[in-house]
């Protein structure tokens, strides 16, 4: 029998192994809640009952330093201030894996520089179930607490999504519900909006669609260009950035009684 303990107080004990029909049976806690576990057959189930033991433990504040991954896909400028802000050492966050779907993606190499884990996982073209099953090995293998979005292009499936519920950020250079998606300062620009700003909003199954940690404003100046404005909100995104991880840390990321994955 095997048994897994990611806390003291939560233990799962497989009861029966995987059958035929890709199920195995945990008891939770002291054997009192008996519980059917569906895992994919290519999985052991003991990997899946590590992923249900993760998500099922976890809430802000820890009493201990959150481990922290960021996907990034490209240039990387608020990786570097989340490097600064949650650095190996750091007593509230770490960033302990930068993930990247980009082979030349520089906030690679501004990992690697700052001493951290940096891994790229390809994105097949077959569908992202190839990348989500690599880089969900890896943040388990690193003990992740936290998973932040930085600049990563590449929308992660709903499933993703929810096992991490409450546990992963993104940012994105408006003020949401304004202008999401794609050339988000264009879209201000074009609506002719006389400010805009940056929002750090949890991820839930939508596009940028999650409940908002926090949000900073930046004016939108006569004779703006797109990169005008993107360069005036990415400075204010390098500071908003580590301080919604600060909040969430806190456990004052979401307002009283509010669901990670509630729409907003
Ligand atoms: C930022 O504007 C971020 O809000 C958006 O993509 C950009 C990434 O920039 N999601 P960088 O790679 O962090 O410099």
């Amino acid at each position: 029998m095997q048994e897994f303990s990611s806390s003291p107080c939560i233990r799962f004990r497989l009861v029966r192994p995987i059958d035929a029909t890709g199920r195995a049976w945990v008891t939770i806690g002291y054997g009192i809640l008996l519980l059917p576990l569906q895992a994919d057959h290519k999985n052991r189930a003991s990997d899946a009952i590590a992923d249900m033991a993760y998500s099922w433990n976890m809430s802000f504040p820890l009493d201990r330093p959150a481990r922290i991954a960021v996907f990034a896909s490209g240039r990387g400028s608020n990786l570097e201030a989340l490097l600064q802000a949650f650095p190996p050492e750091g007593g509230l966050g770490r960033v302990v894996l930068v993930v990247s779907d980009n082979r030349d993606a520089p906030a690679l190499h501004k990992a690697v520089q700052a001493q951290v884990e940096a891994e790229y996982v390809p994105w097949p073209k077959n569908g992202r179930v190839g990348f989500e099953a690599v880089a969900l090995k890896l943040l388990l293998e690193h003990h992740v607490d936290l998973l932040l979005l930085a600049g990563f292009m590449r929308l992660l499936s709903a499933r993703f999504v929810q096992e991490w519920a409450g546990r992963i950020l993104n940012i994105h250079p408006s003020l949401l519900p304004d202008f999401p998606g794609l050339h988000p300062q264009r879209q201000a620009l074009e609506a002719g909006v006389g400010e805009s700003g940056c929002t750090v909003h949890f991820v839930d199954e939508g596009i940028d669609t999650g409940p908002i940690v926090l949000q900073r404003k930046v004016a939108v100046l006569p004779g703006d260009s797109e990169e005008s404005l993107a360069a005036r909100i990415i400075e204010v995104e390098h500071l908003a950035y580590p301080e919604a991880v600060r909040k969430v840390l806190a456990g004052e990321g979401l307002a009283k009684g509010q669901a990670p994955n509630a729409k907003r």
